[in-house]
């Protein structure tokens, strides 16, 4: 067990994730910091600590300089192939599996691009910020996760006359409207709502946070750090997710 954290509240939690009719869950770059993939905002090793978001995660700075653009994205690519899902995921998919083994409901929001849930064996996955592993064509929409690694050269051209971008969604764009609506319509149903390793600031996934606590859902917040959420969470737990998770699924009586 982390050191800090209330017995008494995990088992409550527990008790309600293993009782809940349908869970959502809400996961972030922390999800992934157990597994070397850094986050995007600490102060000392996120990625917009050392890197400029508006020259490379916009679709201007795209268009400005798609090599540079093409080359950053292709070495987070990299780097995700390289690392592995950490206990947190593993817990993840363990949940899934046996609260849709009895029928109930679960699904995860992940604004992770890193692929690492599907790696873990979760598989009621929206990727709501698409994935480093998925390039789009400029010209027809097509996407292909099967480009090699390293591309050959940035920005790689498509055989439409095109080149591909990042599969990811860039600030200033619109998230994949099938997988709002999904995720929207999994949120209206939740009695249980996990917000794991996310800052809750960035829209419109934060916004997933609170409209679960519009419909009366219990949440639970696992981040080291407090959130400007935190106050709708009914448990907090201040640990790492790849420590707490664990704990969590364990301490769970499915019935
Ligand atoms: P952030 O970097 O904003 O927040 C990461 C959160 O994870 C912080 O609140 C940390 O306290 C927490 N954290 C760190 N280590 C953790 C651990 N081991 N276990 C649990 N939590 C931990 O990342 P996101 O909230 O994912 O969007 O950021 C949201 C979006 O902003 C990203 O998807 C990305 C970024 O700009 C796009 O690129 C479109």
């Amino acid at each position: 067990m982390p050191s800090g954290i209330d017995e008494t509240a995990l088992r409550a939690a527990a008790e309600a994730l293993a009782g809940a009719r349908s869970v959502v869950a809400l996961t972030g770059a922390g999800v992934s910091a157990e597994s070397g993939i850094p986050t995007f905002r600490d102060a000392m090793t996120g990625l917009w600590a050392k890197f400029d978001a508006q020259r490379l995660a916009t679709p201007d700075a795209f268009e400005r300089d798609p090599a540079l653009v093409s080359r950053w994205y292709d070495e987070r690519r990299m780097r995700c192939a390289r690392c592995v899902p950490n206990a947190g995921h593993s817990a993840l998919a363990s949940i899934e599996r046996v609260i849709t083994a009895r029928g109930r409901s679960f699904t995860l929001l992940t604004q992770n691009v890193d692929r690492l849930h599907l790696r873990a064996g979760s598989e009621r996955v929206i990727e709501l910020h698409g994935s480093l592993f998925a390039w789009r064509c400029t010209v027809t929409g097509t996407k292909r996760d099967d480009l090699p690694m390293p591309l050959p050269n940035y920005p790689l051209q498509s055989e439409a006359g095109g080149i591909y971008r990042p599969g990811v969604v860039w600030f200033g764009e619109e998230l994949p409207a099938g997988a709002v609506r999904r995720a929207a319509r999994a949120v209206e149903s939740c009695d249980l709502f996990l917000s794991i390793g996310t800052s809750g600031v960035v829209y419109p996934a934060a916004g997933f946070i609170e409209s679960a606590a519009g419909v009366g859902a219990r949440i639970i917040e696992i981040n080291p750090e407090p959130t400007p959420l935190s106050h709708l969470a009914t448990w907090r737990f201040a640990a790492p997710s790849g420590e707490l998770l664990p704990h969590l699924f364990e301490s769970a009586s499915f019935t």
